[in-house]
């Protein structure tokens, strides 16, 4: 039976390397829904439009292919930022819903994560979590993962834009950050990742039982 697990959260809560874990240990594709919003956004700044360009944004967003995507350049701290903002345009999230759900859908099932997962996009998950840690933690993380990729991380600017990100995200009225009523939060704080993994485990086997 198909078996799909939404994760959703707040910037840098670790649910994408949470996302990745569990859907090799299931065998299941995963999609990081985040990485649409950011190649749309990235589209309207390529041709020097406005964020706020609707019509730019929808037809972006329509465009998409998942199989061009340069990660590289997408998950640039600035395009953060940038996807957050296109993101609270009712419009352009109405354009990238069939695509999210068509994923969801294969026989096997799958593994997505992003802000509106459990909420919106698979209401019928089976397993929904929802992850955060402390915005101090987040920007640690962060910092040093922009690090890692060569990019300039001054963690004061970088918990800045998290807390920012976080407002924007958790305040617009299309599909804001909430936990559904049905997910289980895992807190990664004081996790590190094989930590998260392991609680994420536990959860999925209170849910589905099995391995
Ligand atoms: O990796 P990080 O958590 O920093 O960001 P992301 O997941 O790549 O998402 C970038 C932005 O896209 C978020 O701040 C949200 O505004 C938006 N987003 C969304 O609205 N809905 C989703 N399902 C995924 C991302």
């Amino acid at each position: 039976m198909s078996f799909v697990i939404a994760i959703d959260g707040p910037a840098a809560s670790g649910k994408g390397t949470l996302a990745r874990r569990l859907a090799a240990h299931y065998g299941l594709p995963h999609l990081d829904t985040g990485l649409l919003y950011r190649a749309t956004a990235c589209a309207l700044l390529d041709e020097g439009l406005p964020l706020d360009d609707v019509e730019a944004a929808v037809a972006a967003a329509r465009s998409l292919s998942l199989v061009d995507f340069d990660e590289g350049r997408l998950r640039a701290r600035e395009m953060g930022e940038a996807a957050s903002v296109v993101a609270a345009i009712p419009a352009v999230r109405a354009a990238l819903i069939d695509m999210q759900r068509s994923f969801a859908a294969r026989t096997e099932g799958a593994v997505l994560d992003g802000r509106d997962i459990g909420t919106v996009i698979c209401p019928e998950a089976k397993l929904k979590i929802f992850v955060t840690a402390a915005p101090e933690t987040r920007a640690t993380r962060r910092a040093l993962e922009l690090a890692r990729a060569g990019e300039d991380a001054d963690y004061a600017a970088i918990l800045e834009d998290v807390r920012k990100r976080d407002a924007r995200d958790s305040d617009r009225s299309a599909a804001p950050l909430k936990p559904a009523a049905d997910a289980v939060t895992l807190d990664t704080t004081d996790l590190d990742i094989e930590g998260a993994f392991a609680a994420a485990l536990t959860m999925a086997q209170q849910k589905i039982g099995g391995k």
